[in-house]
């Protein structure tokens, strides 16, 4: 093969270069904010490949080749009516991207002449991707990343300016109905929402039954307020068997809900009716909704509980201030736009958000308990 030799171009004028190079920056930021849509799709691609199982599996968490990890995917999708064909250069580009963000590792071998030689390289699993395995991973991430790079909400996103120019909900004006409604005749987006859901509460709730164990004990009768498929009221029974648990939610949500020892499903509607208890929980509740339905329900939850009764609120506490370029506010930030799309109204809020819709329900003081997560848990009492 012929030689080809690389020229290097050098250009004149050192203040020219200077404001090239920050308008060249500022490109780059908005082009990376621009391709950010294929960060989950790159994902899903792997989770659907089973791409961190494999590696868990039969690497024991250690790096395989791009080729080892294609056969084992070929493997997997081959029947015996049809031999899987599997494209080592597709995975491998997607392998590389994921592990440019830290999802899997990626390990050279040291003689590596030709960077596409895919034999010598190997990728194994890192923190992220070990969130991502599936196979008997209870708080595995992959159901909620499922439901982010869901089709039925990301054609919603097509009508978000639309909500700007008519103060309308992004949803409904994709689907003409809300997206609760819109779930009740899907069950396969029914069964992605609800499995997102679940598999937050896994790891959410087992922090919460281990952080407010103290206030667990006085609890008698808990009732999960739009609880899902009950995976929070199965955790906190777990760890707290004295306590009989009510899982209350819309009727296309209990019919699909499974058994669970200490929990009775209940189907409802929140705003008519919410079943008395000593304790009323709203995991992610109120961020679905606008401020005056959020009263609403602080105010069913109030009359649902006896004087020293307790609500317990597990949602996102957006930061402000010094707080403005972390990560977790950023994150807030990022709910709150989904919000827009996924709910009627809802969004997040600050502590003095909730804090006004607290005082406005009746309630006389409150208490924040941070978790190492999104979101934190919040106790709501009748008395100081
Ligand atoms: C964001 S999900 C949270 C589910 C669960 N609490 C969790 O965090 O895993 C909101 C839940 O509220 C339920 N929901 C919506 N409207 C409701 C209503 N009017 N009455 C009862 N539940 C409702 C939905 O079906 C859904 O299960």
């Amino acid at each position: 093969m012929e030689s080809i030799d690389r020229v290097f171009s050098r250009g004149t004028g050192q203040q020219m270069i200077s404001s090239c190079e920050s308008a060249a920056t500022q490109e780059l930021q908005l082009y990376e904010m621009m391709f950010s849509a294929v960060k989950p799709m790159a994902l899903k691609a792997a989770v659907l490949l089973k791409i961190p199982d494999i590696i868990a599996a039969q690497g024991n968490g250690g790096p395989l080749s791009v080729e080892q990890i294609a056969s084992h995917i070929a493997a997997a999708n081959s029947s015996s009516t049809s031999n899987s064909h599997v494209d080592v250069g597709y995975l491998y580009r997607i392998l590389r991207f994921l592990a440019s963000y830290g999802v899997f590792t990626e390990q050279e071998e040291a003689d590596q002449a030709d960077d596409a030689d895919t034999k010598k390289i190997k990728y194994g699993l890192t923190a992220i991707s070990k969130l991502l395995a599936q196979s008997e991973n209870q708080q595995s991430c992959g159901p909620f990343l499922f439901l982010m790079a869901e089709k039925v909400y990301l054609e919603a996103y097509q009508h978000l300016h639309e909500s700007v120019l008519e103060g309308c909900y992004t949803f409904n004006k994709a689907y003409d109905m809300s997206p609760w409604e819109y779930l009740s005749h899907d069950p396969q987006a029914n069964r992605i929402f609800n499995e997102a859901m679940t598999a937050n509460s896994s790891t959410v709730m087992a922090s919460v039954a281990k952080m407010y164990e103290d206030g667990f004990e006085s609890i008698n009768t808990l009732v999960d307020v739009g609880g899902g498929m009950g995976s929070s009221l199965s955790m906190i029974v777990k760890e707290h068997s004295h306590i009989r648990g009510i899982n209350f939610d819309l009727p296309h949500v209990i019919a699909t809900a499974p058994p669970i020892t200490g929990v009775e499903h209940m189907e409802g509607n929140m705003f008519e009716h919410i079943p008395s208890a000593d304790a009323v929980m709203m995991k992610w509740i109120l961020h679905d909704w606008d401020d005056e339905k959020c009263v609403k329900l602080l105010r069913r939850s109030y009359e649902a509980t006896p004087a020293n009764g307790k609500v317990l609120i597990v949602d996102a506490v957006v930061g402000g201030g010094k707080e403005a370029e972390s990560m977790s506010r950023r994150l807030g930030l990022l709910f709150d736009i989904a919000m827009m799309v996924y709910t009627t109204g809802g969004k997040e809020r600050t502590e003095e958000e909730f804090k006004r819709l607290f005082q406005t329900a009746g309630f006389r003081s409150y208490r924040i308990i941070k978790l190492p997560f999104l979101q934190a848990l919040i106790v709501l009492s009748k008395s100081e």
